[in-house]
């Protein structure tokens, strides 16, 4: 993809695209956000449409998760392919990952994971999860203990989502990757098949950027590799599938080149768009931008506040407007945010149909919003203070996930 450097941490296309999508940027022109079409095209992945949600639904032989039937993971790699290896009779595994920035995730984050957590149950996988201290250390140029403890903090939280412990390795890379050769080896076979333009092109780093992130990528591409895990898959060579924020994807085009020059089949994906900023979709939530965002660690009444203060009003200007013209949902961050957390599908709609008739104002959408978040994350809080550090200590351990290839 030709790119043109605007900075250490964002590009545009030639082609003058003003939605800029990278790893560590995403910003769009429109109030309705990124154009997601216009990405797949751009990415060339492909649209997850109604057929691939029944295959799902036949494979799994349970309905589609929200996420799934609500559009918020729209697009995939592979998808047909890591189903076609599962009703064989084969198993895949899952990988995702986090750049541990700071100690306190947001809810953009959790999005992933939440995911995750429903595909680990509906398939019954083993599931890797790659904490990226060492590229915040690069990036943010955080001091190398603290980075680890930041990834210890995120562990956290991530843990509290409920993956199985007897079938989830979760690592740092600065403390795993010293003591697994296997990991090394396959960075390296990474490493002398992409070129510094490849690099350029694909992740827009520029001449004066530290040549701790052009050599980053093939960190955070080896796990889509399963003889990165001999721990795990004892040297076989296993489909991988990735859910993630469509932000990751540059790092698996990558992977996806080289995968089956190594003999190994190319990982799948499951892409999200991006859970949008309070402020409206024109960015995504941002741990850095502490207004953006709702963070897991935040009180009941921070979230109120944060909500009423902050989230972006699809309504009109005055009441007697809003009750003869309706709100625009498309643009109202209150509707898109109980997208992603309403389950109810029923309320969801009344919701949905009452604010754009102008039936329901403005605060009264806020509220609902709010209820929704304070359960969410009161009960998230409850379950992450049950996670001590032995309980952390137990998913870190490299050890064998009882993975067998043929189910
Ligand atoms: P990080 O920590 O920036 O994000 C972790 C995961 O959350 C997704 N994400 C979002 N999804 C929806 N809406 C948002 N506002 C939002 N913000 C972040 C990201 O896409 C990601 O899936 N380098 C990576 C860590 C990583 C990784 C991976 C991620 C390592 N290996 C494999 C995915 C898959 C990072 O810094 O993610």
């Amino acid at each position: 993809m030709a790119a043109v450097t605007v900075g250490d941490d964002a590009f545009v296309n030639e082609d003058g695209d003003t939605d800029v999508i990278t790893p560590w940027s995403v910003q769009s022109k429109n109030d309705t956000g990124v154009d997601y079409d216009k990405l797949i095209k751009k990415f060339g992945s492909a649209r997850i449409d109604d057929e691939l949600l029944k295959r799902f639904e036949k494979v799994t032989g349970q309905p589609p998760h929200h996420f799934l039937r609500r559009g918020i993971f729209f697009s995939h790699r592979d998808m047909h392919t890591a189903l076609d290896v599962y009703e064989s009779g084969k198993s895949f595994y899952l990988y995702t990952g986090r750049g541990p920035s700071s100690d306190a995730m947001h809810l953009g984050h959790l999005i992933s994971f939440l995911f995750c957590k429903w595909l680990q149950d509906v398939f019954d996988v083993p599931l890797v999860i790659q904490l990226t201290d060492d590229e915040k250390v690069i990036w943010k140029n955080l001091d190398l203990d603290d980075a680890i403890k930041l990834a210890h903090e995120n562990a956290k939280d991530i843990i509290a989502c409920g993956f199985n412990p007897d079938k989830t390795f979760i690592f740092s890379n600065l403390e795993h990757i010293g003591n697994n050769p296997a990991f090394y080896r396959n960075m390296i076979e990474i490493q002398k098949r992409v070129t510094f333009n490849q690099v350029k092109g694909i992740f827009g780093f520029g001449d004066s950027d530290p040549i701790g992130k052009i050599s980053f990528p093939p960190t955070q591409a080896a796990p889509a590799l399963s003889t990165t895990f001999p721990f795990i898959f004892k040297g076989a060579k296993v489909q991988c599938l990735i859910p993630c924020g469509i932000d990751q994807d540059p790092y698996f085009r990558m992977t996806r080149d080289i995968a089956p020059k190594l003999g190994i089949p190319k990982p799948a994906l499951l892409h999200s768009i991006f859970f949008p900023a309070l402020q409206g979709s024109k960015t995504k939530m941002s741990a850095s931008e502490i207004n953006s965002a709702i963070f897991l660690t935040d009180t009941p009444k921070q979230i109120k506040n944060k909500v009423n203060k902050n989230a972006f009003s699809g309504g009109q200007a005055t009441v007697e407007e809003h009750r003869r013209l309706g709100g625009n949902c498309e643009i109202d961050t209150s509707y898109q945010w109980l997208k992603f957390f309403l389950e109810d599908d029923e309320k969801l709609e009344v919701l949905r149909k009452n604010y754009t008739s102008g039936d329901l104002l403005t605060g009264e959408l806020k509220k609902e919003l709010i209820d929704v978040l304070q359960k969410l994350i009161s009960e998230h809080q409850a379950r992450r203070s049950q996670v001590t550090d032995e309980v952390v200590e137990k998913y870190m351990v490299p050890r064998d996930l009882g993975f067998v290839l043929n189910k």
